[in-house]
């Protein structure tokens, strides 16, 4: 049923800049979709007649909104951190761990050791999970395998995704991680083995290239030559950046005009004077702040000054494992200082615009039908509820599929 007419929604959110407010919300709303695209959308008294041969679907005056874009997730990996989990609940750091080489390279050694099946197998129930929660569109990185068999492998898995749920997938190659503990002594040569193997045969598997820039992972000059390296395989550049510390990651996605910087935690007002003229999105963690009982991202700064913010999960075995988008909004509205309407822009055209997305994460004629139905009657009740699943029926393309 790609053809749908949904009527009686109590509240529509289009995230429609020509309509009222943030939110362009319309109320006693109405949508038409034809072929998974919308085609209509308003106060249902004004539908036009030739809309009601469309099947008819009834949301009894319930709040309906995009499909959230989840703009940054580590989807792929082998086994857990719960162990680690544990540790730093009883008090040590995440980077303390990771000295200790725990953290990221733990996760390498388990994905390396998973085959390609049992990999997928997980990945599809984390995506089914995250769909069954609202999230449409979800971009998915590699960078658990940090050698060239086992990164191209991450990315094949990420590629399949789609083939199992209804969900669109969006691919990064993220080699650029850490360096893997057996390049240690000589992290040029790992630089060379991404440019010259894993770079090449990346480009046609990923839409972006991200790095991780910051303290005990990579240097800017080193993502510099990366990023560079990745434009001429024709991968955009996305950056995590200052999570740990003043990276000057920051710096350089605002230098190298970078799709996204992500993370965030640690800015100065110069870097997001930069982020803002170069048209970078900062894609913000609130749920990474909250599993790592840190001080949460700087959301407030970065909105007043203009700049485009996303939240997502950023799901992961190690700082946040995580998979529902509206637990994010949560917690984006309870510890960041945004509130529940920007949190709501932010969880679906924010994260639509890091993923360089036109077609989705609003609702207007042309757009991709990705809509989900609350079981309540306001977009409110995904903060004010924290915790609940609030949804009710998930459409994808103009099908349900989830109900
Ligand atoms: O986005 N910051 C680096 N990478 C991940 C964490 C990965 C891990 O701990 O496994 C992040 O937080
Ligand atoms: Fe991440």
């Amino acid at each position: 049923m790609t053809n749908l007419l949904l009527t009686g929604i109590g509240e529509l959110v289009t995230n429609d800049p020509e309509r009222e407010g943030l939110l362009g919300v319309v109320t006693d709303a109405a949508v038409a979709v034809k072929g998974g695209r919308i085609a209509w959308v308003g106060p249902e008294t004004e539908l036009l007649r030739e809309f009601r041969e469309l099947p008819e679907l009834d949301g009894a005056g319930r709040a309906v909104l995009p499909g959230f874009v989840d703009s940054h997730t580590h989807l792929v990996f082998g086994g857990n951190r719960a162990d680690e989990f544990a540790r730093r609940v009883r008090g040590e750091s995440y980077q303390e761990i990771m000295a200790a080489g725990g953290g990221i390279m733990s996760t390498v050694a388990s994905t390396r050791a998973t085959d390609s099946d049992t990999l997928l197998d997980e990945a599809v129930r984390r995506a089914q999970r995250m769909l069954g929660m609202g999230t449409t569109t979800v971009e998915v990185k590699s960078g658990y395998g940090l050698e060239v068999e086992t990164e191209l492998r991450m990315l094949e898995v990420a590629n399949s995704i789609a083939e199992y749920v209804p969900i669109d997938v969006v691919t990064t190659f993220l080699g650029a991680h850490v360096v893997p503990a057996e390049y240690e002594d000589d992290r040029d040569a790992y630089l060379r083995l991404i440019v010259e193997e894993m770079l090449p045969a990346a480009g046609g598997m990923a839409t972006f290239c991200d790095v991780f820039c910051d303290d005990g992972a990579f240097a800017v000059d080193e993502a510099r030559v990366i990023l560079a390296a990745a434009a001429e395989q024709g991968l955009a550049a996305r950056l995590h950046a200052n999570q740990l510390g003043h990276s000057g990651g920051a710096s350089l996605a605002a230098e190298l005009g970078a799709i996204t910087a992500d993370h965030l935690d640690h800015l100065t007002d110069a870097d997001i004077a930069g982020l803002l003229a170069a048209g970078t999105v900062a894609v913000l963690f609130p749920t990474v702040s909250f599993s790592l009982r840190l001080d949460p991202p700087p959301a407030r700064r970065l909105w007043d000054a203009g700049v485009p913010v996303a939240i997502a999960t950023d799901c992961n075995p190690g700082t946040s494992y995580v998979e529902n988008m509206q637990f994010v909004i949560a917690a984006a509205t309870l510890t960041t200082g945004l509130t529940p309407e920007e949190s709501v822009w932010a969880a679906t055209r924010g994260g639509a615009r890091a993923l360089q997305f036109d077609d989705r994460g609003w609702i207007k004629p042309g757009t991709v039908a990705d809509l989900v139905m609350l079981e309540a009657d306001s977009y409110l009740e995904i903060p004010y509820r924290p915790g609940t699943d609030l949804v009710r029926m998930v459409i994808k393309g103009g099908e349900a599929v989830v109900s």
